[in-house]
């Protein structure tokens, strides 16, 4: 194992210069060696900003030229598959952005290349990895709040082009595969099915293009059943107003489990056994503090432990629980919303 992780950043837009570039070099076993832009402004500007020499406009050659370990894949979402198909039989480990790729038959490339080349494929759900999503997934490990009966998952904010201005790709289909529910929703499928620990069986959907030019939809809603019997609902939006939604509430046997629903209380458990449906009866919240939720709107996306977490799995040799296997799986249930949007029928799990 070499003495510091050896990376390259493949794509210096957005979530490079928010998460991936700086989240790196704040990490002692990581050298950051080079990055690539196919737009030599952005390219330099960013070289500048965090001061890396090492720039390439055409990131073949950097996979060449560069000895790297390890890329980050922080291109449109169309380039996810090829670029990291490319970088893992160079013999690189790779994180790459969710969604991973934009058709399962790219997943399934995606995850046969790193299996052939023994290296780590990881996809960038961070939010599996929020300090309050943690604490999420041991309360509802812990069983106590029983049998989960339902979900409602939001996520939306006010639109990609105030996150990143110039991506423009973020509207166009061929690009970026699908809207808001390949950006957004795709995330918190992933976190309910984590959370739950079910996989979902079958989807009912809606989309819109209500408010943003462009062939992608803006808004979304969808109904899933899961596999043990859990209902849950999905809405995504890029056009809320004022502010971002990032909450997910999981109602369930012995009271509710609040996550981002309330201001200042991430994290809230409200236990209720069953028959105390008077107020009287209550058996109590509690509330964990956290650090904030990283989100565009309070100052961006520097501390994610995504970043982290990749360089532990790298050094380590161990399988991240969000491997290329996981992100597939969130992948399809996208895959399934659209395809029930579009065509008005339920969609039933896995696709075929
Ligand atoms: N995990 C998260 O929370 C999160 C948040 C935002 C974005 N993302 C994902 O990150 C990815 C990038 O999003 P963004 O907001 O940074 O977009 P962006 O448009 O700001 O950046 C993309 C960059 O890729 C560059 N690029 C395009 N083609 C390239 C090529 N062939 N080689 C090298 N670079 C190339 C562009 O010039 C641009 O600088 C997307 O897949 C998006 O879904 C994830």
């Amino acid at each position: 194992m070499p003495e510091k992780l050896k990376v390259g950043v493949i794509g210096a837009g957005r979530i490079a210069e928010m998460r991936h570039i700086p989240e790196y070099l704040s990490n002692r076993n990581v050298e950051l060696v080079a990055i690539a832009d196919i737009d030599k402004v952005q390219l330099e500007e960013m070289g500048k900003k965090f001061n890396i020499t090492k720039l390439y406009i055409d990131y073949k050659e950097m996979l060449k030229k560069e000895k790297l370990d390890a890329v980050s894949v922080c291109t449109p979402n169309y380039l996810h598959a090829p670029i990291t198909i490319d970088a893992l039989n160079h013999g690189l480990h790779v994180l790459v952005e969710k969604p991973m790729a934009t058709s399962l038959e790219e997943a399934d490339k995606m995850i046969e290349a790193a299996d052939k080349n023994k290296k780590i494929l990881m996809v960038g759900h961070n939010q599996r990895l929020a300090p309050g999503h943690q604490i999420a997934k041991k309360i509802m490990e812990s069983g106590m709040l029983g049998k989960v009966n339902m979900v409602r998952t939001v996520f939306g904010h006010a639109g990609p082009e105030f996150w990143s201005p110039r991506g423009k790709w973020f509207f166009n289909k061929k690009e970026a595969f699908a809207g808001v529910m390949a950006d957004l929703g795709i995330h918190k499928v992933d976190l309910v099915r984590w959370l739950l620990g079910q996989e979902v069986k079958r989807v009912s959907a809606f989309k819109a293009t209500l408010e943003k030019a462009g062939d992608v939809e803006d808004n979304g809603v969808a109904v899933m059943e899961f596999e043990g019997g859990t209902l849950g609902i999905l809405q995504v939006s890029w056009t809320l107003k004022p502010g971002e939604d990032n909450s997910t509430i999981f109602y369930c046997e012995k009271g509710m489990l609040k996550l981002f629903a309330e201001p200042d209380k991430p994290v809230v458990v409200s236990l209720r056994e069953k028959g105390d449906y008077m107020p009287n009866f209550a058996r109590g919240d509690m509330s964990f503090s956290l650090p904030p939720m990283q989100t565009n709107e309070v100052g961006g996306q520097f501390s994610s432990g995504v970043i982290d977490y990749f360089v532990e799995c790298v050094l380590e040799n161990k399988k991240p629980f969000i491997s290329g296997e996981e992100g597939r799986k969130s992948l399809e249930i996208v895959i399934a919303i659209l395809k029930s949007a579009e065509t008005g029928s339920v969609i039933n799990l896995p696709l075929k």
